[in-house]
């Protein structure tokens, strides 16, 4: 029937709000990337050390997304079901993008964003629609432990940026102003799914 993604930088609420749309939508099927599966766990592991490399950590998120379209998106999507995934390819188009450039792999994130999206777009599972949760780095970083390998505030001001971007450019993304109480955004990102309650 429907797939649709949650994104957003880390502090941005969209645990949250998936674990809401749950209990709201009990026919909805609620997923996550980094997934479950090994592919996700070794997505894991690797960013648990500040000095994974940036273009293998590219490589590991595409192949656990492929791995998440085959085994849980389009088979569920196909039989005529709705599919929440909190975070997906704009989590790669934003944050790999600074990463690489980060990693002087490419002069600027623009620049790296456009060899992701060249190298992303033969085999997306496009979503009918993304929510993307707006949310100043402040009020992020004020919610969020700041341990984790792209939880920093320069990271996450650049990551964000790429967001903008990408929301700006994209007929299928709507932005979600992140900064409400929770109940009032999940209110609004329920009108526009489909599924019974
Ligand atoms: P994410 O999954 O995007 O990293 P979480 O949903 O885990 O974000 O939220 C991070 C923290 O912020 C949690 O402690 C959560 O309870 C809190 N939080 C989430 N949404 C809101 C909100 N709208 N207003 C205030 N606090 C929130
Ligand atoms: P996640 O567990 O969703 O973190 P959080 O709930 O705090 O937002 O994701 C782990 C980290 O992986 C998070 O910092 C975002 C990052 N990430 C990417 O860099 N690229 C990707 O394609 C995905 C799916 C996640």
């Amino acid at each position: 029937m429907a797939f649709y993604t949650i994104e957003g930088i880390d502090g941005s609420g969209k645990s949250t709000l998936t674990e809401t749309l749950k209990s709201q939508h009990k026919s909805v099927i609620v997923t996550q990337e980094p997934t479950h599966s090994a592919y996700g766990q070794r997505i894991r592991d690797n960013i648990a050390r500040d000095t994974s490399d940036a273009m293998t950590n590219l490589f590991l998120f595409m192949s656990d997304r492929i791995y998440h379209i085959n085994d849980t998106i389009r088979p569920i999507d196909t039989r005529g079901g709705t599919v929440i995934s909190d975070r997906y390819t704009d989590s790669s188009r934003a944050y790999q993008s600074v990463e690489l450039a980060n990693s002087m792999h490419f002069d600027s994130p623009d620049e790296a964003r456009a060899f992701i999206d060249n190298m992303v777009s033969p085999w997306e599972y496009v979503p009918d629609t993304t929510f993307y949760l707006d949310i100043s780095v402040d009020t992020a970083m004020s919610r969020i432990d700041g341990k984790e390998k792209y939880e920093h505030r320069t990271f996450l001001t650049n990551v964000k940026q790429q967001y903008d971007i990408i929301a700006e450019a994209s007929n299928h993304v709507i932005t979600i102003d992140a900064e409400r109480p929770p109940d009032a955004i999940a209110r609004e990102v329920s009108e526009y799914i489909d599924g019974p309650r």
